[in-house]
């Protein structure tokens, strides 16, 4: 297992996958690196390429808008990163050898932050995270108990973008999370 440091740079250097050499920024993820809650999302888009930062486009800007309401801040008490660091082109879901090659950095990730609770932002992370047999509108909000971690998914905020009716259900979800975050 890595350190944060050298952790970051291999990432940075990471030509594991043809991802590598589309980028302009890898996104390593952001937050608390003590934190009790993690979210785990799918790829950067243009924003989190241009910049290097995750969820901080569109879709990002209505996640912000949801967790700070329950008075959650990336700063203080989560952290944010995605399956692939690198953003697939035009936006497409990563590759199965694309998401197990660059999975190996987010569980080092996991083992430095050690978090109680995991939150699968969208079925890409919950299909690796917690099992390619559920499915996002049939299990969400269910947590599991594997390895000492709470796990969970909602919809990816991008798709409650694209449906205004997974709104009411996306809210529920997080104060769903809210109540576990403050029982654990
Ligand atoms: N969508 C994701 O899954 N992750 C990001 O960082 C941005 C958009």
């Amino acid at each position: 297992m890595l350190q944060w440091k050298e952790l970051y740079q291999e990432c940075n250097e990471c030509t594991k996958c043809n991802l590598g050499s589309g980028r302009t920024n890898m996104v390593f993820g952001e937050g608390n690196p003590k934190a009790k809650l993690l979210f785990i999302g799918e790829a950067p888009g243009a924003d989190e390429d241009r910049t290097g930062r995750p969820f901080v486009g569109r879709a990002g800007k209505l996640f912000e808008k949801g967790v700070q309401a329950l008075g959650l801040t990336r700063e203080k008490d989560f952290y944010i990163a995605n399956i692939c660091k690198c953003r697939p082109e035009r936006n497409r879901t990563p590759d199965e050898d694309e998401a197990m090659a660059c999975i190996t950095y987010l569980r080092n990730q996991v083992a430095l932050i050690k978090p109680k609770i995991i939150v699968c932002l969208g079925a890409t992370a919950m299909k690796y995270i917690i099992s390619p047999d559920w499915r996002i509108t049939r299990n969400r909000g269910k947590w599991v108990e594997r390895n000492g971690f709470y796990l969970t998914c909602t919809f990816h905020p991008s798709a409650v973008l694209r449906d205004e009716n997974k709104k009411v259900s996306f809210w529920e979800d997080l104060k769903n999370i809210k109540r576990k975050y403050d029982e654990v």
